[in-house]
């Protein structure tokens, strides 16, 4: 990761480096952009003209040396109608504006003026959390100097603004968000010799000096309550098994907490059921929900989000070996209820199994919402667009929706039902892993129902969102770390003291 450097000033232009300004589709530029551009602003017509460039929102035009300017770059980004624009438009504009600094000049101001006037503070910085987020890459193993020499080591970002000291409070809270997704990008994308189960926990633990209380169960306190089906999991692998509960009490005291659980299997090689060869790689990041539940609880924490709230994450490995669960195994899960394993890369469901059943018992929490990389068929459902939703509650469905809507993290509800549930009752114990081929994605979330109780609760499948990313105006790197914005607004905007 480049070095970055972010700050807010006073509009102005820069000595060197790249220059961002804003336009609409009348190609129209507000007043103080104008009077950084001063005779250049006529070359941005010009240059509009032969490149039939609209101000259309994403598009951008791009003048190399424009006489006039110290800049070396100047370049306009188009919003579309300022009016219409949400905050993960401005997101966007930020990772646009971001992408265009070449590899030879790290530095950048970014004009946060709309035509229609300056940007508000919340603007602001989510232009600047868009920045952030492009800018971040993942070259801790990288030693080789030509690998160094290829990009900036240090990105500076000036933001301009009209209210500097309003600006630098909004993004306070906005930077708690954006380093949060930089720690679920940065666990995702680790790899598995590094990243096993007590190496996870570890890392959470730092959460302690922002004051969130940390809990880090190990085998024999699972085997205590009873957690045969996630122990079932990590008992093939040679690193053990761990559950790590998080609390961060902002809210009022004694008000239920609302929950969020990750799927953390460190690595999946599908166990004794083992997976083909090709893409197993990918496999290291089957502890995305996890590592998205740590990057919200240090978002809220960091943020001092007004509310009550409980992360826990199950931490196993999957492995084949001599020790390994096999298929036809039966396990006891903590809620009471057995469980055949027909394949034990049907795993996630077993873990979460526990996870959501301990949270439940412990907590009574107002929802419970877990996150996995639970099937590969939510990616032939839904591509790599939308999350996989499943819930029991449609209020809480609706909110993330929405919320997924908002942050562009979005959620894409699918069906439950007893027909599908019926598809995984079994011969021999209360149910098996797997419902065969046929609406996989469903029978797992089904499955995962079978240990929330009443509990409102909502199931997000990221298997096609948090992993192998595409590359977006705002992520570059192989995960997204999806689910951090998303969850983190889902808090703010329902659940915080106000
Ligand atoms: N971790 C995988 C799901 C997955 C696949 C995530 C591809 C990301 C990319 C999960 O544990 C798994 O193996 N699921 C099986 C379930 C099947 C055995 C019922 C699957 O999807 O094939
Ligand atoms: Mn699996
Ligand atoms: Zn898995």
């Amino acid at each position: 990761m480049p070095d970055f450097k972010l700050e807010f000033a006073k509009f102005a232009a820069p000595a060197r480096g790249v220059l961002v300004v804003f336009c609409d589709e009348d190609l129209k530029l507000g007043p103080e952009t104008r009077r950084i551009l001063g005779g250049a602003a006529e070359l941005v017509t010009r240059a509009a003209a032969t490149e039939r460039f609209k101000g259309k929102l994403g598009s951008a035009l791009e003048l190399v040396a424009p006489g006039g300017l110290r800049a070396g770059r100047l370049v306009v980004l188009g919003c579309g109608k300022p009016r219409d624009l949400q905050a993960k438009d401005f997101t966007r504009l930020g990772g646009l504006a971001q992408g265009k600094v070449p590899a030879t000049a790290g530095e950048v101001v970014i004009v946060a003026e709309l035509p229609t006037g300056a940007m508000k503070p919340d603007e602001a910085t989510d232009v600047a959390l868009g920045a952030r987020l492009r800018a971040y890459s993942f070259d801790r193993y990288k030693t080789r100097k030509k690998d160094e020499e290829a990009r900036p080591n240090v990105t500076k970002v000036t933001v301009g603004v009209g209210n500097v000291p309003a600006t630098r409070r909004a993004w306070e809270r906005r930077a708690a968000v954006a380093d949060g997704v930089v720690m679920a990008r940065d666990l995702v994308n680790e790899p598995a010799n590094v990243l096993f189960p007590e190496e996870f926990a570890r890392r959470a633990t730092a959460l302690r000096k922002l004051g969130v209380a940390v809990e880090v169960l190990d085998v024999k306190a699972m085997q205590k309550l009873g957690m045969g089906a996630l122990l079932g999991v990590g008992q093939g692998s040679a690193h053990e098994s761990r559950l790590v509960v998080m609390r961060w009490n902002g809210g009022a005291r004694g008000e239920k907490p609302v929950a969020f659980i990750g799927k953390g299997v460190c690595f999946d090689t599908g166990g004794i059921s083992i997976k083909p060869a090709a893409s197993m790689e990918d496999m290291k990041g089957d502890m995305a929900g996890a590592a998205c539940v740590v990057g919200l609880m240090h978002a809220l924490a960091a943020r001092k989000a007004k509310a009550n709230v409980v992360g826990a994450i199950g931490l196993v490995e999957n492995m084949p070996g001599g020790k390994a669960q096999r298929p036809g195994d039966i396990v006891k899960s903590m809620s009471g209820q057995t469980i055949e394993i027909i394949n034990t890369d049907a795993e996630g469901r077993l873990v979460l199994a526990d996870v959501l059943h301990y949270v439940a018992d412990r907590f009574a929490p107002k929802f419970m919402v877990d996150l996995a990389t639970l099937t590969g068929a939510i990616i032939i459902s839904l591509g790599q667009e939308f999350a996989g939703l499943f819930s029991n509650d449609d209020k809480l469905a609706d909110r993330l929706t929405r919320a997924g809507q908002d942050t562009g993290e979005r959620v894409w509800r699918m069906p439950l039902g007893p027909e599908y549930d019926k598809m995984i009752d079994s011969k021999f114990a209360d149910m098996k892993n797997t419902g065969g081929r046929h609406g996989g994605s469903i029978t797992a979330a089904q499955f995962l129902q079978r240990f929330v109780g009443k509990t409102p609760w909502a199931h997000l499948d990221i298997a096609g969102t948090a992993m192998g990313s595409p590359q977006t105006d705002i992520n570059r790197s192989w995960s997204s770390g999806w689910g951090v914005r998303l969850l983190d607004h889902l808090v703010e905007e329902h659940y915080e003291r106000k």
